[in-house]
């Protein structure tokens, strides 16, 4: 992610350059083992994956999670929409699993909660200040008990961004007052970033009952 994107009109320039350096073509191993382990309860199997750029991450819910219904990709660019579209058609999963939507994360108000959500780079891709609102959003978008599925990256302490490093007390500080830290998944993979070998870890969630 070499150029500064922190707002979707930034990340439209991004998608029409065709500067997706974030796309490893698919979702990482480590998820997709998490979500095939069966540590995951679907309750619903309502999965909504935000900034989802080509899909990858809904498209590994919708095919490996035990007992999912409905997934939701949604992400703020048209064009990042159109692509994911196209995978799926290629890829030929119906839409009764699987859509994809165009829409700002920070503005949806679904008709149903999600029983799992998944962030994977979308935490590190928006501006700092949007970060409390992030936990906000995730906090009001799951049904209690419900899921969240952190993908940490990049784990590190650069301060140049997006993407914007993040630590286990980022998250820790955001999520804790709303969820529980089920598994803190070990992820091998090493990433070269502003000169600093970050990390990689998958952070699993369960939101708190409502008082
Ligand atoms: C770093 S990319 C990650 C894409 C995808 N998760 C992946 O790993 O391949 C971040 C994505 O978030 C999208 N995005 C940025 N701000 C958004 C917002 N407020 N709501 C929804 N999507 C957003 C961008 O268009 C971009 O596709």
């Amino acid at each position: 992610m070499v150029e500064r994107a922190d707002d979707p009109t930034s990340w439209k320039k991004l998608w029409d350059m065709e500067r997706t350096p974030w796309d490893k073509g698919d979702a990482p191993p480590a998820t997709i083992e998490l979500l095939r382990s069966g540590k995951i309860p679907a309750g619903n199997g309502r999965v909504l994956v935000p900034g989802c750029g080509r899909g990858y991450d809904a498209f590994a819910a919708a095919q490996y999670l035990p007992g999912v219904k409905e997934v939701v990709g949604l992400d703020a660019v048209k064009l990042a929409n159109e692509e994911a579209k196209r995978l799926q058609a290629e890829r030929n999963v119906s839409q009764d699993i699987l859509k994809f939507e165009i829409g700002d994360f920070f503005n949806l108000k679904p008709e149903k909660l999600f029983d799992v959500v998944i962030d994977h780079t979308f935490l590190c891709a928006i501006p700092l200040s949007l970060r409390k609102p992030w936990a906000q959003a995730m906090a009001d978008l799951i049904v209690p008990g419900g899921t969240l599925i952190t993908y940490m990256f990049p784990l590190g302490t650069f301060t140049d961004g997006p993407p914007h490093a993040l630590s286990l007390e980022v998250y820790d500080e955001l999520l804790l007052p709303n969820f529980d830290q089920i598994h803190l998944v070990e992820v091998a993979t090493k990433f070269h970033i502003n000169r600093e070998t970050t990390s990689e870890k998958i952070g699993v969630w369960r939101r708190k009952q409502q008082e």
